[in-house]
């Protein structure tokens, strides 16, 4: 089977490195893919976006499966036009794909099918947003409706900073159009917990829980970022919580998708967070986790592309998911100033202590080969590096130690990752 992945990421690299341990894959391409996909992959540079080229890539080179890994083509309706030329294609269709695209619509979902989830108002104008406000309890949270590199999100202590908020991202349009339509929402306190799933318009197979660490400083300071290091499974994803959220969330949503006439086909990431009254969803992801993938891939022992044909089959209810009981820990390499600002183009090197081996791995984020063949850092999230082992403590100490092997200027990672682990 020829496979093409679309994207070119740390969660991409996951996607290919599974893809290649398929006794059934004998070739695949990744578009744009990364330095370190390359190792297992033909990197083609056509962008996530370019839905000509890639039906022509897919056609021309008889791709049997593609899998899109990335939010803005899912959203933007690529499984549409590669199904309308008679392609298979992994994901959710652009009607499915809105329960990550559109906050409002998600919101509204679930108070229509009663999945729980914080109070909020959906606003239209800063006029309403402003009104809004007069009565609001604060802490609030107001979210950009739309996809905004996950940065669309203000917590706002008071009613001054909630008014700037507004005009930030109401009138500035700091995130662009998806600011047209603002949620409102209720503050919300507990852990957070990002559960992975695979769904195939009917049937939900959940992956593993695993928990991100979203802030960019060690103590969880500083700015918001993709994500800056992960382990799954939670210890804090109890049995109790499970039960709960099987029976009040996962297949509820599976289901409202269908009576909506949107049947979800693809990943559905649950971002849940634990509060007193129980656990409630933030949010919705119509897509591997990043880097939520580089904890949860390595732990599945399923062949991805029987799971990925059951999705799309619509056969999930035929398998059954399992997972090594070992733990994984990842911990990202980021250039220094990311998410801001920071500069990109250093030789990396220890990259090859990794080679060869099935316990520690390390996910290309932002890397590509420099004029002289050196792999380079290029981007904010450059490496995630990742371990198995028995327990997620010493999964933690192997990823750290990991960490010291490979070097490259302005290298920042966070000290602190699966500090909660000593708290369960
Ligand atoms: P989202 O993109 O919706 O996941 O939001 C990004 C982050 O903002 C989440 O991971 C939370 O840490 C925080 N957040 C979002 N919504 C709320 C809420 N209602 N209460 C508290 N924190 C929130
Ligand atoms: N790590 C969070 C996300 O992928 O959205």
């Amino acid at each position: 089977m020829k496979v093409l992945i679309v994207g070119g990421g740390g969660r991409e690299h996951a996607i290919a490195w599974a893809c290649a341990k398929s006794s059934q894959v004998e070739k695949i391409w990744c578009a744009p893919g990364n330095a370190g996909i390359a190792s297992v992959a033909e990197c083609v540079p056509i962008r996530p976006m370019e839905f000509d080229r890639l039906v022509s890539f897919a056609k021309e080179h008889a791709v049997d499966l593609t899998i899109v890994g990335m939010d803005d083509p899912l959203v933007g309706g690529i499984v549409d036009r590669f199904e309308a030329e008679g392609l298979r294609v992994f994901g959710p269709r652009k009607n499915a794909a809105i329960l990550e695209g559109s906050k409002a619509f998600s919101k509204d979902l679930m108070k229509k099918y009663g999945i729980p989830t914080a109070d909020y108002t959906t606003v239209h104008s800063p006029e309403e947003a402003f009104a809004v406000l007069e009565k609001a309890h604060f802490p609030i949270v107001l979210k950009a409706d739309g996809l905004a590199l996950g940065k669309g999100v203000l917590i706002c202590q008071n009613r001054e900073e909630a008014e700037a908020g507004v005009r930030e991202i109401m009138e500035e349009k700091r995130f662009g159009s998806s600011g047209d339509q603002m949620v409102m929402e209720e503050f919300l306190t507990g852990r957070e917990i990002s559960v992975l799933s695979f769904v195939d318009g009917r049937t939900i197979r959940l992956m593993a829980s695993a928990m991100d660490h979203k802030r960019a400083g060690d103590g969880d300071t500083g700015l918001n970022t993709g994500g800056m290091g992960n382990f799954s499974p939670s210890p804090f994803y109890t049995e109790e919580i499970d039960a709960y959220c099987r029976e009040h969330i996962y297949q509820k949503t599976v289901d409202a998708m269908a009576a909506e006439g949107r049947p979800f086909k693809g990943v559905i990431f649950f971002g849940l967070i634990l509060t007193p009254d129980g656990p409630k969803v933030l949010e919705y992801n119509a897509r591997f986790g990043d880097p939520e993938a580089q904890v949860v891939i390595p732990r599945m022992e399923n062949d991805i592309i029987d799971v990925i044909n059951a999705c799309i089959d619509g056969t999930l209810d035929r398998v059954e998911l399992k997972f090594r009981p070992d733990a994984c820990l990842c911990v990202v390499l980021a250039s220094d100033g990311y998410p801001v600002k920071y500069e990109t183009g250093f030789p990396i090197t220890g990259l090859e202590t990794f080679e060869g081996r099935d316990d520690e791995f390390v996910f290309h984020a932002g890397t590509k080969f420099n004029e002289k063949g050196e792999i380079v850092t290029a981007g904010g999230r450059v490496l995630a590096v990742t371990a198995l082992a028995p327990t997620l403590k010493e999964a933690r100490s192997k990823a750290y130690e990991a960490t010291e092997r490979i070097h490259f200027a302005n290298k920042y990672m966070r000290h602190d990752i699966g500090h909660a682990i000593d708290e369960a």
